[in-house]
């Protein structure tokens, strides 16, 4: 049985990488290839495991949005589990967080058995996150807060920028995460938008107070992931944020979508009664896992 791992390089090697994670997480949305080579970099590397050969796993590790970590994330494909192939990939990935300079490590387990697997490398649950899917219907156009006008980034891509300044820093802030997010300008701009005509900002007196939208499935054309929504603190609990998701929705009705799915922490009771209250149901839950670096094995 020979395991070995190697830096994804060629074109080849992404389109390989995408195929493990469409294997081990159907339900998500996987980067393009394009979105991939512009993220990588020497903070941000992807990793191809090889079992006899051939394509078993993959893994990444990179600087996490938790301030101060690493995010990891070995995967395997189903027929190649058990044979060490995912130790392999997570002692390499650790080994290169630790050379980053990071002392904590970060990954998320999609069920218990792999939670197991990274306990037996001595992480522990720190947290949950909760997957919540919303079948598209007929959905009407929603009618914005009085003295509030949502429109498409595309409209004006200005704004974008804008919504990261007061609304992303403090929603950053605000989130119940395990540590605060360290989210850069640069990041929120390459990362944090794929499709400016599906993604929205409200904007009262001139300013940019709330946004949300969608992020489209590039091999999935019929499914979206329902990116951040976040409003500014003086503008919450006035119909901002179910007006947005709402706007986000009537654009996936329009334009032929059947799901819309979004990930909330465990602790955002505000989001996911707000998300159960637009009809989303929640489908799955994410353990969040955390281990001191280096790792003992
Ligand atoms: C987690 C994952 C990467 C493990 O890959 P793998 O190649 O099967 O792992 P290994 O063969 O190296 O497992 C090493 C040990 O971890 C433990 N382990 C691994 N998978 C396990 C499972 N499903 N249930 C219980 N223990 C498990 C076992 O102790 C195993 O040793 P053993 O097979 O001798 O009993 C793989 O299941 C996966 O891709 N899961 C989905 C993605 C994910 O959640 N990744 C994040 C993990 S931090």
């Amino acid at each position: 049985m020979e395991i070995s791992i190697r830096p994804v390089r060629s074109n080849a090697d992404y389109a390989a990488w995408r195929e493990v994670r469409l294997a081990v997480l159907p339900d998500e949305r996987a980067p393009t290839i394009e979105e991939l080579q512009i993220q990588a970099g020497p903070h941000h590397q992807y990793v191809l495991a090889e079992l006899n050969g051939a394509v078993a796993g993959s893994g990444f590790v990179g600087k996490s949005n938790l301030t101060g970590q690493a995010a990891v994330a070995p995967r395997v494909l189903p027929a190649c589990r058990r044979q060490g192939v995912g130790s392999e990939i997570l002692r390499v990935l650790a080994q290169d967080a630790t050379a980053m300079g990071f002392l904590i490590a970060g990954a998320n387990a999609v069920d218990a058995g792999s939670a197991r697997f990274a306990e037996r490398h001595g992480f522990r649950e720190v947290d949950r996150e909760v997957e919540q899917v919303r079948a598209i219907g007929d959905e009407p156009e929603p009618q914005a807060p009085p003295g509030v006008t949502i429109l498409p980034v595309s409209a004006r891509p200005e704004l974008w920028l804008a919504a990261y300044g007061v609304v992303g820093a403090q929603a950053f802030q605000d989130m119940a995460t395990v540590a605060v997010l360290d989210v850069t300008a640069d990041e929120w701009q390459r990362d944090w938008i794929t499709d400016p005509n599906a993604m929205f900002v409200a904007v009262a007196d001139g300013e940019v107070i709330g946004c949300a939208g969608l992020m489209p499935d590039p091999d999935e054309p019929r499914r979206a992931e329902h990116a951040l929504t976040a409003v500014r603190r003086d503008w919450r609990r006035r119909g901002v944020a179910a007006a947005l998701k709402r706007t986000s929705l009537a654009w996936a009705a329009a334009n032929g979508f059947s799901e819309v799915y979004t990930w909330t922490q465990r602790g955002n009771d505000d989001m996911r009664a707000l998300n159960t209250h637009l009809g989303f149901r929640t489908r799955s839950e994410s353990i969040r896992m955390q281990a001191t670096l280096p790792l003992a094995t």
